[in-house]
């Protein structure tokens, strides 16, 4: 094969340059040595949204948005969503191997003890509205949950690390079921460590006066499908937030509060709330072909459509909606669900899709399931944060302890004013044509 080299030719002054090529990439700092004289500060690139640049090396997920395909550590997820149960992926997702008997049974004994919240965190929980989106609530209490362990700053030490991770992927169904109990002015719930990590989710969302919670199996174990097809995603949106913020050594509690404010967005995690809402501003299959036009002419997006890698079909939307003919099966059929299949099949006849290469996501077909499981639309992302957790953390670990990585910090191009003079008061906001010098 050609030798993994880049020839490039400045035509500004007839120099020319070989640059390495690894992984399909080159290093942009090989750019800097193009310059046109010694003052000159070298090339750099320019990509807004990175569309086109790798910020990191990792080992964690592999995509091929044109085939299609998800894995993580090497692993299809239509295998482990099917074989395993979620915590025995986050254990993949976060230490690279899938665990042994004993190494899972310890693992889940941990994150099971690790499921109760400091008391305080009820006080900080009282002092949200009634009506406080849950995002917004969890958001606050994970950053919140830094100040209850201080010791979570040494990040340098893989041993407390490991401790803050379990303390988090153990805590976050705690934390997103008391924003759900504090909207509906319900006493919390205990984590019981009887219960598998969805059943305890389950358990302490909804138990009431019953001694003892009875989760649903076939909606606890779709719950962990569901966490499952959640728990990493290479570099999106949040993963890129939590390793830009855990770049700065920031502590795992803020940097995740960090990562989920990232995924709270409408064009990120926020897209499963806005399915749901949207399927309902449609209200009938005989409503589409208006709507999709005015998707057509720009006036918004097609939530739960489009993604910047898969230019197929997410494979997680698929295992999504087997997993739905499971729930309905318990719930009833979510009629909503007549609704997004006839808006998926005309949205994949209509050349605006097709030509755009854009296919149902993740959080198309999600928030349908979640909505028959009895969540409400408002909770969906936090459904999403829950076991993201898991991966923002691998990603995190990942960088810190990649001897390449250092703080993030961008350059940019700038397009603002030369140097110019301070102006005193009595001169501003005097067209400049009558400012007198
Ligand atoms: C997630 O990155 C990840 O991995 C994310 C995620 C994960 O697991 O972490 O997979 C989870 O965030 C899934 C995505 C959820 N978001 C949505 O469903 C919101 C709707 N989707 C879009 O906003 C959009 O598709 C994005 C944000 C997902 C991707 O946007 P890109 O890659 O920046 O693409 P783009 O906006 O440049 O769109 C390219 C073209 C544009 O048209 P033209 O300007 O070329 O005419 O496609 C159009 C866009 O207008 N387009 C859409 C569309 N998505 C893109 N048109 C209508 N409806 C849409 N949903």
């Amino acid at each position: 094969m050609e030798k993994e080299v880049l020839s490039i030719v400045d035509k500004r002054n007839g120099s020319t340059y070989e640059v390495p090529i690894h992984h399909g990439t080159i290093r942009a700092m090989d750019l800097r040595q193009i310059k046109t004289g010694p003052d000159d500060f070298g090339l750099m690139t320019y990509d807004p949204a990175f569309m086109n640049t790798a910020s990191c090396k990792s080992a964690i997920t592999f995509i091929d948005g044109d085939k299609g395909i998800l894995r993580y550590r090497g692993y299809p997820i239509e295998q482990l969503a099917e074989k395993c149960s979620f915590l025995e992926v986050a254990y993949l997702v976060l230490f690279g191997e899938l665990p042994s008997d004993p190494q899972l049974k310890e693992w889940v004994g941990a994150i099971t003890h690790h499921t109760m919240l400091h008391e305080t965190t009820k006080h900080f929980l009282e002092g949200f509205r009634y009506d406080a989106h849950p995002m917004g609530m969890l958001v606050s209490t994970v950053a919140a949950l830094s100040t209850v362990y201080p010791d979570a700053r040494n990040i340098h030490d893989p041993q407390v690390r490991k401790l803050q991770i379990m303390r988090l992927i153990g805590k976050m169904p705690t934390i997103a079921a008391y924003t759900y109990r504090h909207s509906l002015g319900l006493p919390y719930v205990y984590p019981d460590n009887d219960f598998s990590y969805s059943e305890n989710f389950m358990n302490m969302l909804w138990k009431m006066t019953e001694p003892k919670y009875a989760a649903n199996p076939v909606l606890a174990r779709a719950l962990d499908i569901l966490f499952i097809l959640h728990a990493d995603h290479e570099q999106n949106c949040s993963a890129n937030v939590m390793r830009s913020v855990g770049s700065s050594h920031a502590d795992p509690f803020l940097s995740t509060a960090a990562a989920a404010a990232a995924l709270s967005g409408p064009l990120h995690g926020g897209a499963n709330e806005e399915v749901l809402k949207m399927l309902d501003q449609i209200g009938s299959k005989d409503k589409i072909p208006a709507y999709i036009a005015k998707v057509k002419a720009g006036e918004f997006k097609l939530m739960g459509f489009g993604h910047r890698i898969y230019k197929n079909y997410d494979p997680r939307a698929s295992v999504i909606k087997w997993a739905a003919d499971k729930v309905f099966e318990v719930t009833g059929r979510n009629p909503k669900l007549d609704i997004a299949l006839e808006l998926e099949r005309i949205a994949l006849e209509d050349d605006y899709f097709v030509k755009r290469k854009l296919y149902p996501n993740v959080d198309f077909y999600s928030g349908i399931i979640y909505q028959a499981m009895g969540f409400k639309p408002e909770i969906f992302t936090v459904l999403f944060a829950i076991p993201r957790t898991a991966g923002w953390l691998a990603q995190w670990q990942e960088l810190l302890e990649d001897g390449e990585q250092k703080i993030a910090r961008p350059r940019q191009v700038y397009t603002g004013y030369e140097a110019r003079d301070f102006v005193p008061m009595e001169k501003r906001g005097v067209p400049a044509a009558t400012a007198t010098p």
